[in-house]
């Protein structure tokens, strides 16, 4: 089941990287495991077609997977304009709106996409669902200020409903911390929300610094299936 998934994974990464990266570019790299994937495939660019790319990355997994596979690093601070970001994501719905930070990366992860000119989604088939939470159970993860989480949790159920979790680590005593610092939430939510709404109040609270929705960014994402055949919504 795993290798089934990983090679949709492969076949979306690939197809991807082939069509949507060009020569002198600045690309940013999404966090995950399907964005191995696509770093595989743009070495092997580099390599084959001597491509010229800046990578700029949107975690601290992101910059070791540029430094390891040896393709240029660059920042946001040399390179505050993108011309194209290619990230995973946990699930995308039939108007190409995203949940993503289940690695727990989301705030770099939509800087990054919103400084792109061009961002793109990869993924396996399975995440391609008509509406969020169909696939993705564990809710949309909400990156917060650590010594607000309790009212923030407070707040989005009295405002939002369902139910928040604090995401803990997995091999430590406490809460997982990002990149940044801080806390995750990830908001069970109930039904199918007015997402744009929803994004809206969950910004208006206090404490939040993002969130994992990302609405209206994507400008096609790249599902692929276990015998590599891949599907592009647009
Ligand atoms: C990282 O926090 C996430 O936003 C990832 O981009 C997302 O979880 C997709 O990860 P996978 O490629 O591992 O499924």
């Amino acid at each position: 089941m795993e290798d089934q998934a990983q090679a949709g994974k492969r076949a979306a990464a690939k197809r991807a990287v082939d069509e949507r990266i060009r020569d002198n570019q600045v690309v940013g790299i999404g966090s995950g495991t399907t964005i191995v994937s696509a770093v595989e495939r743009l070495v092997e660019r580099v390599r084959d077609e001597k491509l010229s790319v800046v990578c700029i990355p949107t975690s601290f997994q992101a910059r070791q997977l540029i430094l390891e596979n040896k393709l240029p690093l660059g920042t946001l601070e040399q390179y505050p304009q993108l011309d194209v970001a290619i990230d995973g994501a946990d699930e995308v719905d039939a108007h190409l709106n995203l949940i993503k930070g289940g690695g727990g990366c989301l705030t770099q992860e939509k800087i990054i996409a919103s400084c792109a000119k061009e961002f793109y989604v990869i993924a396996d088939d399975r995440k391609d669902t008509a509406k969020l939470g169909t696939y993705w159970k564990k809710g949309v993860p909400i990156e917060v200020v650590p010594m607000a989480y309790r009212p923030v949790q407070l707040k989005i159920q009295q405002q939002l409903g369902g139910k928040t979790e604090l995401r803990m680590a997995h091999r430590k005593a406490g809460p997982i911390v990002t990149d940044n610092g801080n806390f995750i939430i990830d908001w069970m939510f109930d039904g199918t929300p007015d997402w744009v709404e929803a994004d809206r109040k969950l910004h208006c609270i206090p404490g939040v610094l993002e969130t994992g929705l990302f609405l209206n960014m994507a400008k096609a994402a790249y599902f692929g299936t276990s015998d590599g055949n891949v599907s592009v919504r647009i």
